[in-house]
């Protein structure tokens, strides 16, 4: 089982180049199939979810090239089954985005349900109360939901829940449906804008992106594009978290600044300083005493759930107490127990999570929950004193490419093993 081991205490200097959005590239990779046309995409991230999802579409029949990892070339032309149900597919959540492409363009699909997982129950009500809307007929039995349609037909969709996910997933079906859709209370996180303006480079009229209401005017047909994939906003908080915790002074580059404005107001709120250039941020927090703030997770312009447990982390260090209220997902405070192990002070109260500052963290083995918690564990024990070990890193690996060769490049001490005599040897090298 690999693990990763590290000696903490080190701040991180330097820079390091942030990779494509994994949440937009799902979608697009999904919304590719939408097309008989040739579709190429760059800056996709080269992560575990990613290759899942490349698995699916393959599976069901597309051809795909990948002349470079960050690079693919999609046909969907030639798909031969609209059914998938692959046991792999289950583990990734935006299976789900396969169920709103296929209806669009065949006007039917079935999927394996994914399931729960570990921050929460994840239900999909809403992206079925969209399809339904549309005029497609939806059933979930035997561990698939099925959709089905003769014609899909415009309609005005109003969500009761603010859903990234119901969100994409009509917008993609409403995109080849007949007549006008309108998404009322809809998400504006980045990586919508950015899937409806890859099916907009397909010849979708999408309009409204990035504001709660979508307006979808349903095309025929799509046709082929070449698109690059948004920077990722989550990795980049990850490493502005990482130097945060670290008291180092780092430049996270390639990344719209725009995105990370919740991130960074929390960051100057605990006393770091951070520059803003075109395509990169600066941290500095080679001298900052770390200040308590308090914290609300919230959808897009608030702050993303998926920083949560990287800004406890940071907190955990600060000179006071601190809260993070979670308002997106049920269970996603799991980590903390770990955190506690390695000396945090934090107390849970539903869904706030009181944290009272400690001077530093000690090293212990951990294990990671789920992919965000997993970072954020990982950026505790490059915090802490003495070795930390973090089990469990195929969470990791799920969303962040080359983690720790990136976090090797800013000066950490941290390896990848997947044996006991790897893990003592960088043990005694790095005492
Ligand atoms: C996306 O999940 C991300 N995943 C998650 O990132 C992220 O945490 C989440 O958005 C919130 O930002 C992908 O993009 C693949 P939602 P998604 O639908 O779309 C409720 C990561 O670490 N809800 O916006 O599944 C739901 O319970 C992952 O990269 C319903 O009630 O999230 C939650 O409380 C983890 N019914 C809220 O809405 C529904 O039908 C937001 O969920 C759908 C959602």
């Amino acid at each position: 089982m690999e693990q990763f081991v590290m000696r903490g205490g080190e701040p991180l200097f330097g820079e390091v180049e942030i990779g494509g959005a994994k949440n937009a590239a799902l979608a697009i990779l999904a919304a590719a199939a939408m097309t008989d046309d040739t579709v190429v995409i760059d800056n996709l991230p080269d992560v575990r979810d990613i290759n899942v999802m490349l698995t699916a579409l393959e599976g069901i029949g597309a051809h795909i090239e990948r002349p470079e990892a960050h690079r693919v070339i999609i046909n969907a032309s030639c798909i031969t089954t609209l059914n998938v149900d692959y046991e792999y597919i289950k583990k990734i959540r935006a299976s789900y985005y396969l169920l709103g492409a296929l209806l669009g363009k065949f006007k039917r699909a079935e999927v394996a349900l994914p399931g729960g997982c570990a921050i929460g129950s994840r239900p999909i009500d809403l992206h079925l109360k969209g399809f339904r809307a549309l005029g497609a007929k939806v059933d979930v039995s035997y561990g698939l939901i099925s959709a089905e349609a003769k014609k899909l037909f415009g309609a005005h969709i109003y969500l009761d829940k603010v859903s990234v996910g119901a969100t994409i997933n009509i917008l993609m079906a409403a995109t080849l449906a007949e007549g006008r859709t309108v998404i009322e209370n809809a998400a504006k996180e980045p990586h919508v804008v950015d899937v409806a303006n890859f099916l907009n480079s397909m010849g979708a009229n999408i309009r409204g992106a990035g504001t709660d209401v979508i307006r979808i005017t349903g095309v025929p047909r799509l046709h082929g594009t070449e698109y690059s994939v948004i920077p990722d906003q989550i990795e980049a908080g990850t490493f502005m978290f990482a130097a945060a915790a670290t008291h180092g002074d780092i430049v996270v580059r390639n990344v719209i600044p725009k995105h990370l404005e919740a991130t960074t107001v929390k960051l100057l709120e605990t006393g770091c300083e951070i520059i803003e250039y075109d395509d990169s941020v600066r941290v500095v927090s080679t001298d900052t005493v770390l200040q308590p703030t308090s914290v609300t997770t919230l959808p897009y312009p608030g702050f993303p759930t998926d920083m949560q447990p990287q800004m406890t982390v940071v907190l955990g260090l600060s000179n006071g107490v601190s809260t993070v209220t979670e308002s997106i997902w049920e269970n996603r405070f799991k980590y903390t127990g770990e955190l506690a192990r390695m000396g945090a002070e934090i107390r849970i109260e539903s869904n706030i999570a009181i944290i009272t500052g400690v001077q530093r963290y000690t090293g212990a083995v951990v294990s990671a929950p789920d992919l965000r918690a997993g970072a954020a564990l990982v950026i505790a024990g490059l915090a802490a004193d003495g070795i930390t070990v973090v089990d469990d890193i195929h969470y990791i690996q799920r969303g962040y490419e080359c983690f720790e060769e990136k976090l090797k490049t800013l000066g950490a001490k941290i390896e990848k093993v997947d044996n006991e005599f790897d893990r003592k040897k960088f043990e005694v090298q790095a005492s």
